[in-house]
């Protein structure tokens, strides 16, 4: 069963040796064992992933009940300078955009994406736009985006005046199907964005095969997957300009902020210049044209050089801990894990589930149940083509299959091997009639 269920398309399984030491070797998590068989090797992890962020890993909350009070969906890492650093902003002054901070932070991020010019903003919904506006999508342009993602993609599209052009999603990835791509470019065309869903990097090579066959640009959302890579090169640094999210429950945080990431030296002047009210140098308060206050706070970007002293320790939990789902949820039947291709390198911001029919219990009531037991979960979005903005006639079959079944189990850095194998078993537990 267990194989089977595994082997769709290119997936590979997230467990083995190579997610770090956190994760299990491949006789420890053994795919195919049943029922009972899961907890054993669970317990195997349990020294291994220990514990970091809140102390104790205690979430019981005031007036909560359940072993842990309520397992978070995420809960941030801060790290130990965090607040050395903010204070440093505090006690110098440097507290609006002006500051080491944010130069610091772009080229320390910049650098981990390995591309050499990062832009700091608000957040990742700016970063977006001001992306788009980098390279001058307008009214009457179509932009293509995958069906299934945080509605932030299509909005960041919208504020431009283009049309946000939806396209399926690939069921072994639950990111932007190419061949959907290819069907929906018209002489309108201007860009791509891909998404790297959850974590795990889209199939980028024929999405940028297909832009450059067309004369179109590729912005890459990369808001969930900070560190991830495909075919060993890391998100962001793929398409033309890469987009990121700092906002409270990413890899790293910085509060609210956001980041475009690129190569290219003449994009990333026209970012700093726009996301600055698009303000030359001199004379003093002249605009030539209209840009936008995207600017990120020196505070901000505080916060955020802390986290990049914690995101290869953040990135390794991420590892342990999907090693851990997948090695306890593996045997209950009517679960798809989280997918990991041959050739990407997930981070799994978010461990997720897609709950099949031979479950027995449908998504709503395997939710309500893990609430129950003191476990929060957040449905798969809402896709696009489902909600009255982006409304349209036209099936998306896989996307909406996948935003129907699919659940965000808890997934932050601080979450124990204990809470993880107490999640599984409340999962297996909840299994209805087959
Ligand atoms: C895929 C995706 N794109 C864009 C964003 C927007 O980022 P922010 O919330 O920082 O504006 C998010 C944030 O959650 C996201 O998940």
């Amino acid at each position: 069963m267990a194989a089977g269920r595994r082997s769709q398309g290119r997936r590979r399984d997230p467990c083995p040796a190579r997610l770090g030491p956190g994760a299990l070797s491949d006789r420890a998590w053994g795919v195919g064992a049943q029922g009972e068989g899961c907890a054993p090797r669970l317990a195997r992890v349990a020294p291994e992933l220990g514990e970091i962020g809140p102390p104790g890993g205690d979430y019981r909350r005031p007036g909560q009940t359940g072993r842990w009070g309520v397992i978070p969906v995420y809960e941030p890492f801060l790290g130990v300078r965090v607040r050395q650093y903010v204070l440093d902003c505090v006690e110098s002054g440097w507290v609006s955009s002006l500051g080491q901070y944010v130069p610091r932070f772009e080229a320390e991020f910049s650098r981990f994406c390995g591309v050499p010019y990062g832009i700091a903003t608000s957040n990742g919904t700016t970063a977006l736009h001001l992306a788009l506006a980098v390279l001058g999508i307008k009214p009457g342009d179509e932009v293509i985006v995958p069906a299934l993602t945080f509605v932030a993609t299509a909005n960041a599209v919208a504020y431009t005046g283009a049309s946000v052009v939806l396209a399926d999603v690939d069921p072994a990835t639950w990111t932007l199907d190419p061949e959907s791509v290819r069907q929906l470019i018209t002489p309108r065309t201007r860009a791509i964005i891909p998404v790297h869903l959850y974590g795990h990097p889209c199939d980028m090579d024929p999405i940028v095969a297909l832009a450059r066959q067309h004369g179109l640009r590729v912005v890459e959302d990369a808001a969930e997957a900070h560190g991830a890579r495909y075919r060993g090169r890391p998100v962001g640094s793929l398409g033309d300009l890469g987009c990121f999210s700092f906002y409270g429950n990413k890899i790293i945080t910085t509060g609210e902020g956001g980041m475009v990431v690129t190569a290219n030296r003449e994009w990333a002047e026209r970012a700093a210049f726009l996301r600055d009210h698009a303000m030359v140098k001199a004379p003093h308060y002249y605009h030539p044209e209209i840009g936008f206050n995207y600017r990120m706070t020196n505070i901000q970007a505080a916060i955020g050089c802390a986290q990049m002293e914690e995101i290869a320790t953040v990135l390794e939990r991420k590892r342990a801990i999907a090693a851990a789902y997948c090695a306890g949820l593996c045997p209950i039947p009517g679960l798809t894990l989280a997918p990991q291709a041959d050739w990407a390198e997930s981070v799994f911001w978010m461990y997720s589930v897609l709950v099949e029919p031979s479950f027995g219990k449908e998504r709503e009531a395997v939710c309500e149940g893990l609430r129950a037991a003191g476990i929060d979960t957040r449905p798969f979005f809402v896709p696009l083509h489902e909600l009255p903005p982006y409304r349209r006639a036209d099936p998306l079959p896989i996307a909406s299959r996948l935003g129907a079944t699919g659940i965000n189990l808890p997934s932050g850095p601080a979450l124990t091997s204990e809470q993880v194998e107490f999640i599984c078993r409340s999962l297996a537990a909840l299994r209805g009639p087959a």
